[in-house]
């Protein structure tokens, strides 16, 4: 008998999309303390404190600018000048590639780069490039996330068009959606970047499998795909099942540790984090800052029920 995933699940994940939900909860100074367990601050400062402290860790890292379903491309400019300023940053703490991998990473939201607005394929592919270029000049990667089933089809043309000038542009697949085995065939080519992640938002039957067995099943038949192939599969997960299996997978594909990445969230897991980075593992954690992370730290909550008990708790003062 398959397993649902979390029973709020669907009703978190449709608060996130909730803008009176998002004033309530957001207006609430406990809710802010308590988010700090995944968004190390609001200000780049306080980000780039966070990275220091990782990378001084052995761990790579890579930085989102919190921000995504914007309403006009005003708010785009602002997460690009974000970004360069972020950029400008890492280049000044001169870190250098290790083993042919970039420790820096930014990981960017087509979103919040003005993909759903008129004509925004176009404004998030021309936003999107400048931050390539940026991160080019300052010695970091780019990474390209993945949002809803209806955004993949314009996410993935415009990775290609930015891949034709920046081939170490990387992107999302999310193995609950039943296209991705086909993508991740499309996609695990020589010099490809692919971070293969469950997925976090609310999708139909129509396109996702709905139960933990079936997603995790097709997590490790994509992430068998990507390990066979060319590219350098990036394991975005915490589920200790699937971390060992990518170990197994790698060596059964004759790659050696600096042929793929662990990657986990900020706040999650961390002793794991450490471990597996002892035990000789690139491990990149994904570090979020800015001041809009009702979006992000809702989905965390959507992912486990004891975070969300450990949130209820706090706000009734037990
Ligand atoms: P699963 O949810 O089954 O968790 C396995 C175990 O990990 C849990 O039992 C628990 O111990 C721990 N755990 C997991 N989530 C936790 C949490 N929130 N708090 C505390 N413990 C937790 N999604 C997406 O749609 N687009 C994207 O671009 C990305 N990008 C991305 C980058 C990185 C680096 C990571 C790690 C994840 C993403 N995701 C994502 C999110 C991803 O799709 C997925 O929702 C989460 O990683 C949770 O799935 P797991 O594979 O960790 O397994």
């Amino acid at each position: 008998m398959p397993t649902l995933t979390n029973p709020l699940r669907p009703a978190l994940l449709a608060a996130a999309r909730s803008e009176r939900i998002e004033r309530t909860i957001t207006h609430s100074k406990l809710t802010r303390r308590l988010v700090t367990k995944f968004v190390p601050g609001a200000s780049e400062d306080a980000a780039i404190e966070a990275v220091k402290a990782l990378v001084n860790s052995g761990r790579f890292i890579s930085v989102d600018f919190l921000g995504e379903d914007i309403s006009d491309a005003s708010e785009a400019d602002q997460t690009v000048a974000a970004y360069l300023s972020l950029l400008d940053a890492y280049a000044a703490l001169g870190i250098e590639p290790v083993a042919g991998a970039q420790p820096l990473e930014v990981s960017i939201k087509l979103s919040a780069l003005g993909q759903s607005l008129p004509g925004g394929e176009e404004l998030a592919l021309t936003n999107a490039r400048i931050i390539c270029a940026a991160a080019d000049r300052a010695g970091s990667w780019v990474n390209v996330d993945a949002e809803d089933h209806t955004t993949t089809d314009s996410t993935l043309r415009i990775v290609r068009e930015l891949r034709q000038e920046f081939p170490s542009v990387a992107t999302v697949l999310q193995a609950y959606l039943h296209r991705t085995e086909d993508d991740c065939r499309d996609l695990a080519g020589p010099g490809s970047r692919i971070r293969l992640c469950k997925g976090a938002y609310k999708e139909p039957a129509e396109v996702a499998y709905q139960s933990k067995e079936d997603v995790t099943a097709s997590y490790l038949r994509c992430l068998r795909i990507l390990m066979e192939g060319q590219g350098y599969p990036m394991v975005a997960s915490h589920d200790p099942q699937i971390i060992s299996s990518a170990q197994a997978y790698a060596i059964a594909a004759g790659r050696d540790a600096s042929k793929f990445e662990i990657q986990m969230l900020y706040g999650i897991r961390d002793a794991e984090q450490s471990q597996l980075i002892n035990d000789g593992l690139h491990v990149r954690t994904y570090l979020p800052f800015g001041n809009d992370w009702y979006g992000y730290f809702m989905r965390r909550l959507a992912e486990r029920p004891a975070n969300l008990v450990f949130f209820l708790r706090a706000l009734v003062g037990r």
